[in-house]
């Protein structure tokens, strides 16, 4: 039965728009039953509404905790059932609790090759630390920031002339390739996290998941 898929955005939703185009040309049996942001007025939500999808707004400045906000979260995104949900682009800590009830159908996309690079500026770092290689992941989230287990990995070559911003531009890219794909393979029920860690059609994947070759 085609899944339910809600996602989280705070900005542009690039990867949304990924993700609804897949929908959209049946590559994914799934459909997308909200968008929710925490911020107002950003282009993911019109990116959503084009689409035909229900969006809603949910402003964490209107809460006084982390706590009651996340509790608020989850109470509008169960009322949708989704068997998936996708922070593309969700900048929000999220409180343990939260991690706990959607563990093992909550996916994250991080800007590097994980467990390189956590948090912010990912591609400023690669370019400092002289990397030859940068890339981009979706992984299963857990209470550790940008640490869960790892599902898909994109790289892309840092060459001498590349700045934040052109590899910022390359990462994207691969970003809307290897989105789709994870959300593809789970909608199938091929991708799962369980006790035997990832596995891709019931073979573990190795740490560093499966690694996608761009196009
Ligand atoms: C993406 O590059 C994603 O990897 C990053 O935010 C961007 C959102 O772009 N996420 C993180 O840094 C999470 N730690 P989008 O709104 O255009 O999809």
């Amino acid at each position: 039965m085609a899944k339910r898929i809600v996602v989280l955005i705070s900005g542009s939703g690039s990867n949304l728009q990924a993700i609804i185009d897949a929908v959209d040309a049946g590559r994914i049996d799934g459909r997308i039953s909200a968008v929710l942001s925490n911020r107002p007025d950003v282009f993911g939500l019109e990116r959503a509404e084009k689409a035909g999808i229900t969006t809603e707004v949910l402003d964490h400045k209107a809460f006084d905790s982390r706590d009651s906000f996340d509790a608020a979260l989850m109470e509008r995104i169960d009322s949708y059932q989704p068997d998936l949900l996708v922070l593309a682009g969700f900048m929000r800590i999220l409180t343990p609790e939260f991690v706990r009830h959607y563990q093992g159908r909550m996916f994250n996309i991080h800007p590097s090759l994980l467990p390189k690079y956590k948090g912010l500026h990912t591609h400023q770092r690669a370019l400092e630390a002289g990397d030859s290689e940068h890339g981009c992941t979706v992984h299963f989230v857990t209470e550790e920031l940008d640490g869960g287990p790892l599902a898909v990995q994109g790289t892309v070559s840092i060459e001498p002339d590349d700045t934040e911003e052109s590899l910022q531009q390359k990462v994207h890219k691969v970003e809307h390739q290897i989105y789709p794909l994870a959300v593809e393979w789970f909608c199938a029920d091929r991708l799962q996290w369980s006790e035997q860690g990832v596995t891709l059609d019931g073979s573990p994947l190795p740490a560093s998941g499966y690694r996608y070759q761009p196009n």
